[in-house]
């Protein structure tokens, strides 16, 4: 029988750690400002909060990776007031956080389809990565005009524009370094806020084998608690990648020696 080593999640966290990167759909913003008879948009205002309690909540639990999900490659269907709401929070976030993630460690990422966006949005973009690229107490990854489809097709390109001569014999190895998020490993954890249980287009390559927590709590509420809770939950969790349990055992029993 000829072995296969096509995945590559070969590496098995022991049952028990940490999460080393947790990736969240930041949804139900809309709803928590319906229920208060507020505009929508002072739903995605409070939602700010919650980014900065996540960032600090990440960096106290020495999670190396966050990455958020704001604005998907569908998003631009949303009515012309909130889209430009979206992306005029997203300038001040980045005019008035740049100072703090720097002075807290960030390391900021932003990925997507950003020519869509205005120059001006590009250059503070370019400006805040530059400005935190030495950073490592936490990466901070804000996907912006992201779509997982996105992101598999421009990585084909890119890998099939470099290596025409491989066409036909391409791997897992040669694709992945030209994913978007090819600087960070693939996320551990995968949580969606605001009760919907689908993916939406996020990261649809790096979610092969990541845990996935759905909880009903709309963004604005959600907590340094409420992460907690789903970081419980995860490290509860067996993760095989097709193996079995046994063979878990057997193999965790064998470092311990
Ligand atoms: C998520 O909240 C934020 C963005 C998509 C930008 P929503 O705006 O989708 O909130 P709901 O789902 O309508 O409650
Ligand atoms: C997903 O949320 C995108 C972001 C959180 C940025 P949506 O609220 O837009 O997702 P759907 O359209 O309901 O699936
Ligand atoms: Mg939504």
């Amino acid at each position: 029988m000829s072995k296969r080593h096509t995945s590559s999640t070969q590496v098995i966290p022991a049952v028990g750690t940490m999460p080393q990167h947790v990736a969240i759909i930041m949804d139900g913003n809309g709803r928590w400002a319906k229920k208060r008879f507020l505009p929508r948009v002072a739903g995605h205002q409070r939602g700010v909060e919650t980014v900065r309690e996540m960032v600090k909540a990440c960096i106290s639990r020495d999670i190396k990776y966050l990455t958020l999900f704001a604005f998907s490659s569908e998003n631009w269907r949303r009515p012309v007031e909130e889209v430009s709401f979206l992306l005029g929070l997203f300038v001040r976030m980045l005019q008035s956080e740049i100072g703090k993630l720097d002075a807290n460690g960030v390391r900021l990422k932003v990925v997507g389809d950003l020519s869509a966006f205005e120059p001006r949005l590009v250059a503070l973009v370019r400006e805040g990565e530059a400005t935190t690229a030495n950073n490592t107490a936490l990466t901070l990854t804000i996907c912006a005009n992201y779509g997982g489809r996105w992101d598999v097709l421009q990585a084909l390109n890119h890998m099939t524009l470099a290596h025409p001569e491989k066409a036909g014999s391409f791997g897992e190895a040669d694709l992945a370094p030209h994913l978007a998020m090819a600087y960070a490993p693939e996320p551990d954890l995968f949580i969606r806020t605001g009760g919907e249980q689908r993916i939406s287009n996020f990261l649809l390559w790096q979610l092969a084998y990541s845990e996935f927590y759905f909880t009903d709590t709309l963004w604005p509420d959600f907590d340094d608690t409420a992460l907690e809770q789903a970081i419980v939950s995860y490290r509860y969790r067996e993760r095989r990648f097709g193996r079995t349990s046994e063979q878990l055992v057997a193999v965790a029993k064998a470092s311990d020696a």
